[in-house]
């Protein structure tokens, strides 16, 4: 489990989404927060392409893991110099794409950690639960922090999103020094398989 990702496709339109029936783990969250860099780090091999120029990512992204299941890099939102018709255009295609009858194991919400969720992140987290979806919060850019901002960060966070508890679906995660990346790894290998025995990580 977790050990072989490669590059499927790249969906720009609904009616290209896989039709293989898959199970998908879907990545969310807003423009430069370190999706794609996750993708890299968590499985240790480039794969996504990254970027310092925010809102590169346009299309829903597939990765194949093991022959098994998707994860699927969702764009980023919330990127001020992406005009109104771009971000209209990227909230149609996600919400028709949650609307559609997937099998979603869990969305992995992330946000950086050096800063408030902000309205976009609080109104996709009450889209996601309104849906009844499963979601984590990974708090990304741990190697950021200074160790005693965490407890006030932790507090900042669960205050917005009250679902939250750390460790449990919240983790601080760091694509440089791979914080989180264990606990990660345990908590979607209990969804993958309902039990965190014989984890296997890249
Ligand atoms: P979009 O595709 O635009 O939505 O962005 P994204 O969420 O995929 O972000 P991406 O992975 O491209 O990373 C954006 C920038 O943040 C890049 O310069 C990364 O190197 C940097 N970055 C991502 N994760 C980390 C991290 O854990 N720590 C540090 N220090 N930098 C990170
Ligand atoms: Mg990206």
């Amino acid at each position: 489990m977790l050990n072989e990702i490669q590059f499927s496709k790249a969906v720009f339109t609904l009616s290209d989404l896989p039709k293989n029936n898959l199970p998908e783990i879907v990545l969310c969250g807003r423009s430069n927060v370190g999706k794609s860099s996750f993708i890299n780090s968590f499985f240790n091999k480039s794969v996504a392409k990254t970027s310092s120029t925010p809102g590169k990512t346009r299309s829903l992204n597939y990765y194949l893991v093991d022959g098994k299941f998707y994860i699927v890099d969702l764009p980023g939102y919330g990127y001020a110099k992406v005009s109104i018709v771009e971000r209209n255009k990227w909230a149609k295609l996600v919400e028709n794409y949650f609307g559609k009858e997937r099998k979603f194991l869990v969305i992995i919400h992330l946000l950086d950690s050096r800063h408030k969720p902000t309205s976009l992140d609080i109104y996709l987290n009450s889209f996601l639960k309104s849906k009844g979806f499963d979601f984590i919060f990974l708090l990304t850019k741990a190697d950021k922090l200074k160790q005693n901002e965490i407890k006030n960060i932790v507090k900042e966070f669960t205050a917005v999103l009250p679902e939250a508890v750390m460790g449990k679906n919240m983790f601080f995660y760091s694509s440089v020094k791979l914080t989180g990346k264990k606990e990660l790894a345990r908590k979607i290998n209990l969804i993958l398989t309902g039990s965190d025995g014989n984890m296997q990580v890249a």
